[in-house]
């Protein structure tokens, strides 16, 4: 079970020291969030600004990118750091050639898929994924209301994964806080994205521990 604190949420005036503070609040992962302006109604930040603050952190830079033609800027990603780079299979670009291309430069590839989409979209290319991105909010904005009713994709990708003799760790985003992670945990999620769940908290690394606490009790309710 991994915490991925989204930096969409973080006081951008700062970004190289949000990203150490969650770091020291315990985060698994750092997640980015990059928008272009067109296939998602929000402009964030690009592979100059990762750059940047890729020296605030040891932790795994987790990219998700909401951009159209994600093939074309894989190498921007890779020179500025990301550890893991997702894309949306609704982006105009081949996947195959993507994915191949986030692999030929030594990063983990991740297919994201948004609301509207069913999870059959990435069965095609599990054996060839590290990772799975269920959205539980249309991408483009923080601070979104959790969509339930995206959960059951979790064990329709597990599924199949497994049928296929397939690996994938399966990342929810979106809407992820106290009052929604244990469903979301129960449910079959191992990485939670949460924006303004960890960074509008009072104390984050309180924060981190508490979703962390809650994962881990619904996984034992599971087991149990
Ligand atoms: C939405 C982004 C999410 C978002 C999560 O397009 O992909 O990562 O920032 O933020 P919260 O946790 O506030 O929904
Ligand atoms: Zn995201």
């Amino acid at each position: 079970m991994k915490i991925a604190p989204s930096i969409l949420s973080c006081d951008f005036a700062v970004m190289g020291s949000e990203t150490r503070r969650m770091e020291n609040a315990g985060a698994d992962y750092i997640h980015l969030d990059v928008m272009d302006g067109h296939f998602v109604p929000n402009i964030t930040f690009g592979a100059p600004v990762i750059k940047a603050i890729r020296p605030y952190s040891s932790l795994p830079f987790d990219v998700h990118l909401m951009i159209e033609n994600p093939l074309d800027y894989i190498d921007d990603f890779a020179d500025a750091g990301a550890d893991i780079i997702t894309f949306h299979v609704e982006s105009r670009s081949n996947i195959e050639k993507t994915i191949e291309k986030i692999k030929a430069r030594g990063i983990k590839p991740g297919l994201v898929i948004k609301p509207n989409t069913p999870a059959s979209a990435v069965f095609p290319y599990l054996r060839e994924i590290f990772m799975v991105l269920v959205m539980t909010v249309e991408p483009g904005f923080g601070g979104q209301s959790f969509m339930a009713n995206m959960l059951p994709k979790i064990g329709e990708i597990k599924n199949e994964a497994k049928r296929q003799g397939a690996k994938v760790l399966l990342e929810l985003d979106g809407g992820i806080n106290e009052a929604t992670i244990s469903e979301a945990a129960a449910a079959g999620g191992e990485v939670f994205v949460s924006g303004t769940g960890v960074f509008k908290a009072a104390d984050a690394k309180i924060a981190i521990e508490t979703l962390r606490e809650l994962c881990k009790q619904a996984n034992e309710q599971l087991d149990g």
